[in-house]
């Protein structure tokens, strides 16, 4: 036994959401923890960073109402929440390029496509309700839904191509960051269901309602505060655990723990990182082929002041047909200046990576303006945050699975190996690729070993 060897009752891979909910949980029960994190700071796809003297929030920073798990662990932190800007007019800009102003969800794009994208919410509405988002893959029609791509099913659906890029852009560019054509119907439905309803998906005032004061990160910061720096290691890279049915010996490069449970507390396509000795069952090391996560640039831009609300805009921004496809008046508070966070996702941020930085910020940059005017040309902070370059996370916002691959491997998912549980907000019902979601299944994890040692 090395010097550097510890003995914990549980070590948990990763100081994000889930990981530290899981120690906390344990750590209250009276369980030795230690939690293992690849980079040096806390908090995985949680980051608020300052850019030129700018907060920015470079991953996750919205809370709706439905999430309650997040909502109650902000009050437990002491942590305080303000509503996202969104007093005056949203534009939308169709096909034509012409930008256009309106009020409430429904797009702007002539009564015969705005009845049909509100027949197609009512549509899927309807089949979400259905859907029991614990086990979305026992749906009577689930291997039907999970062999269509959400595109196709659309297309199945409706002849009117705008009704159908916007009912796809809902999950397909602002949600799962992929392709329409690359996720199945199944996998749009869960996503919609652990929002509550498609209905919700469609509401940007509910989906995007708060943010916290002094940034999300918040969270697993001041988690990883209390817990203490005996329990939270930084920059510990696991590499390989070695287990059997009593315990696991898990090794990062300066460390190396033995604990009787494991919380692998990464995201899904981060899993194989890892090296397991023995390997993991078959089906397993085939599972984790087929979940990947999106890809989505979040872009900030910051000005002397919200100029687009003396123009009565809300800030709030759609187009399928525009590079920044969705943006919002993201100014933090009690701040002057004024600042917007737009989107860019899936095959078009691929356009834009092939483009040198000056250049894709132009083109970003003149989407905005497509929205807001020629003010928004000349930002005094820009920013792009590239999470597919961070090796710790490969992509934004989370994980899903390919077509077929929820029917085929979406209850495995959820099961241990020995004495390893796998979890993060990618593996969520409720908050799924959320951080409520994150915090839910933190929270789960935890139970199943109190309750096991309870015995
Ligand atoms: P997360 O990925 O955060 O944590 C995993 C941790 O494990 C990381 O810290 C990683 O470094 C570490 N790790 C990985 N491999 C390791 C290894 N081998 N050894 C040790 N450590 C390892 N959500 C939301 O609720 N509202 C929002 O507005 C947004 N918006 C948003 C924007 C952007 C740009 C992103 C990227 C994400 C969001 N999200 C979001 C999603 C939200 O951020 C996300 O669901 C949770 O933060 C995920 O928390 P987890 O702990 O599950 O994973």
């Amino acid at each position: 036994v090395s010097m550097n060897t510890i003995d914990r009752d549980v070590v948990i891979v990763g100081a994000g959401a889930t990981g530290l909910t899981a120690a906390r949980a344990l750590v209250r029960e009276g369980h030795s923890v230690i939690v293992l994190e690849a980079r040096d700071r806390i908090g995985g796809r949680l980051w608020t960073d300052s850019i030129d003297g700018q907060m920015f929030e470079i991953g996750g920073q919205w809370v709706s109402p439905d999430q309650t798990a997040l909502i109650d662990t902000l009050a437990e932190l002491g942590l305080e929440t303000y509503s996202r800007y969104r007093e005056g007019e949203s534009v939308y800009v169709s096909k034509d390029g012409v930008a256009r102003r309106f009020t409430g969800d429904i797009f702007p794009a002539g009564a015969a496509t705005e009845a049909e994208i509100t027949r197609l919410i009512a549509v899927l509405d309807e089949l979400v309700a259905e859907l029991d988002l614990e086990a979305p893959w026992e749906h009577p029609r689930a291997t039907e839904f999970d062999r269509i791509s959400y595109r196709a099913w659309l297309e199945s659906q409706s002849a009117d191509a705008e009704a159908i890029d916007n009912i796809a852009l809902f999950v397909a560019e602002a949600m799962l960051t992929k392709p329409a054509h690359s996720f199945s119907l199944l996998q749009a439905l869960l996503m919609a269901a652990s929002a509550g309803s498609f209905s919700n998906l469609v509401d940007s005032d509910f989906i995007l309602d708060k943010r916290v004061v002094g940034g999300l990160q918040q969270v697993p910061l001041v988690m990883a505060e209390a817990l203490g720096d005996d329990v939270v290691r930084l920059s510990q890279p696991v590499r390989r655990i070695e287990w059997n049915a009593a315990g696991a010996t898990v090794t990062s490069d300066e460390l190396t723990v033995t604990a009787k449970h494991v919380i692998v507390a990464v995201p899904p396509n981060l899993y194989d990182r890892i090296d397991y000795v023995p390997a993991l069952p078959r089906l397993r090391q085939q599972m984790q082929q087929h979940s990947s996560l999106g890809l989505v640039i979040k872009v900030h831009a910051t000005y002397a002041t919200p100029f687009w609300r003396t123009a009565g805009l809300s800030g709030t921004a759609f187009s399928p047909y525009q590079i920044v496809h969705e943006a919002y008046d993201n100014t933090n508070h009690g701040e002057e200046r004024g600042t917007l966070v737009g989107f860019v996702s899936g095959e078009r941020a691929d356009e834009l990576f092939a483009l040198d930085p000056a250049d894709r910020k132009r083109r970003i940059l003149e989407s905005l303006a497509t929205y807001y005017g020629d003010e928004a040309l000349t930002p005094a902070v820009y920013y792009e945050s590239d999470w597919a370059s961070e090796e710790w996370t490969r992509g934004a916002y989370a994980a899903s699975f390919d077509l077929g691959g929820l029917t085929r491997y979406g209850a495995l998912q959820l099961e241990p190996v020995g004495p390893i549980q796998f979890g993060s907000s990618d593996l969520a019902a409720a908050g799924y690729q959320h951080v409520d979601g994150a915090i839910r299944v933190g929270q789960r994890l935890a139970s199943t070993i109190i309750e096991a040692t309870k015995g």
